[in-house]
């Protein structure tokens, strides 16, 4: 073969790979496999920091953002919210799953977008195949991972004083006994420093287990919103809710 010719062939290897692998993923994607649930909670004076907008008394304690799949959103756009399916629930959500920015027209609006963006999804698994088994679900496992008791009993509070993002690291892992992921803020004008925002604990696709957010083998991936190593402010509310 001519090297030109071996040149050739050799990119049209590499094209149909890279077509093959492509269309892999797409398929993947198409089908909405997800391997992983997030349980997602933020730390509501940061989100409020963020949005740079005066939340009205954000709650002192740690509320539920979404429980996620992993790799998947918007699963089925026609399986619409409905309210009246969790009605029971409305006065824990109200509590630990609030719409702190008012993003939204109204609270239930934040439940409607989590519910169309991650629970369809989440709902390919039995214990999670309804809103009411969806939010309910939820609101369990925030109650018994218990994160807001966890972090008091380590000693770990909103502090004017700077923690390390170890410390928080550290903590959840004795505790959780699994890697979790922490997002921050990174620093700003008002602040020298990063702000812890969001923490994330993993857990199995079907019985919703604690499990690392890593895969096995594998170094988290590094994303502008993790924590970098050092110090980070853990914000008090400005206005606590008594
Ligand atoms: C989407 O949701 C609707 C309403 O619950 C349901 O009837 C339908 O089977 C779902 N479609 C898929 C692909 O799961
Ligand atoms: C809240 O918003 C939803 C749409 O997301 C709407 O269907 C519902 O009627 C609203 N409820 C109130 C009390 O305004
Ligand atoms: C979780 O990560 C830790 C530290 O890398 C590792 O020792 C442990 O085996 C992992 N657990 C699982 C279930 O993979």
């Amino acid at each position: 073969m001519r090297p030109a010719a071996l040149r050739g062939a050799l990119l049209g290897c590499l094209c149909l790979a890279l077509l093959c692998l492509g269309g892999a993923d797409r398929r993947l994607r198409d089908r909405h496999e997800w391997k992983k649930l997030i349980l997602v909670q933020h730390w509501p004076e940061t989100v409020c920091e963020e949005v740079q907008k005066d939340c009205r008394d954000p709650p002192n304690y740690w509320t539920i953002h979404g429980l996620w799949p992993d790799s998947s959103e918007n699963c089925n756009g026609s399986w619409k919210f409905n309210l009246k399916e969790i009605q029971d629930l409305l006065p824990e959500m109200k509590e630990y799953w609030p719409d702190l920015i008012h993003l939204f027209p109204n609270r239930s609006s934040f439940w409607n977008h989590e519910w169309r963006k991650h629970g369809t999804c989440a709902a390919q698994v039995d214990a999670l195949n309804s809103q009411r088994k969806y939010f309910g679900r939820t609101l369990e496992l925030y109650r018994e991972l218990d994160l807001n008791s966890v972090l008091l009993k380590l000693g770990i509070k909103p502090s004017v004083n700077y923690y390390q993002v170890a410390d928080f690291k550290d903590a959840l892992a004795r505790v959780y006994r699994v890697i979790p992921k922490i997002h921050c803020l990174p620093p700003s004008q008002d602040e020298e420093v990063q702000t812890i925002g969001q923490i994330e604990l993993c857990l199995t696709k079907q019985d919703q287990k604690l499990r690392n957010c890593t895969e096995p083998g594998q170094e988290p991936p590094h994303k502008k919103e993790v924590c970098e190593d050092g110090p980070v402010f853990y914000p008090p509310p400005k206005k606590a809710k008594h």
